[in-house]
């Protein structure tokens, strides 16, 4: 290998992608449609993720995993994310096999960045993205945005009473963007299938992912309510960017 070929080998190995989990159905909305394809501020819902994802610069490639039997994606106008979106049809019985599938698929170099994203958390901004990335791109782990703990934690017992209050102290709650490298990824996905994150799969490799401090407004969509407070940041998004 020559000199310039191993400057391009350098370069190309810091390549970013994005990889969107979404064949999940969403049973705790209460809907008959999967939860991402909800109409929210005008969109469906993913659309909201998809564009801040498609919109990043340092981002290459976002893919999307969705269910094989999903007949919906395809039914939208899709032209505005341009050849950046990739649908993936390999969506398995939990989100962990999903993401797994998806980057078995995805085909992806060892060495390239992945970002997860959950279809379901729409208010994600570039902002958040820019923070993930600087944080940790020279980073040997990887790592995911994540908010720590602000309220008081009760444990409860089987009666629904109290059992104990639980320290809050250096809890974090969890969100999406989780950024790993794709070869790392898909091996800790294979050795632990019963996560409902990444980062605990790697985790479950012994490494220690980086908490990048978030906003609570970057929230997984989960109940009915959850869905009126993110139109509302939606709308207020907009209006501030008009
Ligand atoms: O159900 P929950 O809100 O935890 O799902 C998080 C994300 O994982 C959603 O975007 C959902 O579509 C996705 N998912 C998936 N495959 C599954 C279950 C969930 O892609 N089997």
């Amino acid at each position: 290998m020559n000199y310039f070929d191993s400057i391009e080998r350098i370069a190309n190995v810091s390549e970013f992608h994005a990889l969107v989990p979404a064949a999940g159905f969403g049973a705790r909305m209460g809907h008959e449609i999967p939860k991402q394809y909800l109409p929210l501020a005008g969109q469906p819902m993913i659309f909201h993720a998809l564009t801040t994802l498609c919109a990043c610069t340092e981002i290459s490639t976002v893919f999307v995993v969705l269910s094989p039997e999903d007949t919906q994606f395809q039914k939208y106008d899709l032209s505005r994310f341009g050849d950046k979106l990739q649908p993936l049809y390999c969506g398995g019985e939990t989100r962990a096999e999903s993401v797994a599938n998806g980057l078995l698929a995805a085909e992806l170099e060892p060495d390239d960045w992945v970002m997860v994203h959950d279809a379901a958390r729409p208010c994600l901004t570039l902002a958040h993205l820019d923070r993930l990335i600087n944080e940790l791109r020279d980073d040997a782990v990887g790592g995911l945005l994540a908010v720590p703990v602000a309220d008081t934690l009760k444990r409860a017992d089987a009666a629904g009473r109290v059992q104990r209050t639980e320290s809050r102290e250096q809890l974090w709650q969890a969100q999406t963007p989780q950024m790993f490298r794709a070869g790392l990824l898909a091996h800790a996905l294979q050795q632990c299938k019963n996560v409902t994150d990444d980062a605990s799969a790697i985790e479950a490799l012994g490494f220690k992912p980086k908490l990048v401090a978030c906003e609570p407004t970057n929230f997984k969509v989960t109940y009915p309510q959850d869905r009126v407070l993110a139109e509302l940041l939606l709308s207020h998004a907009s209006s501030v960017a008009k």
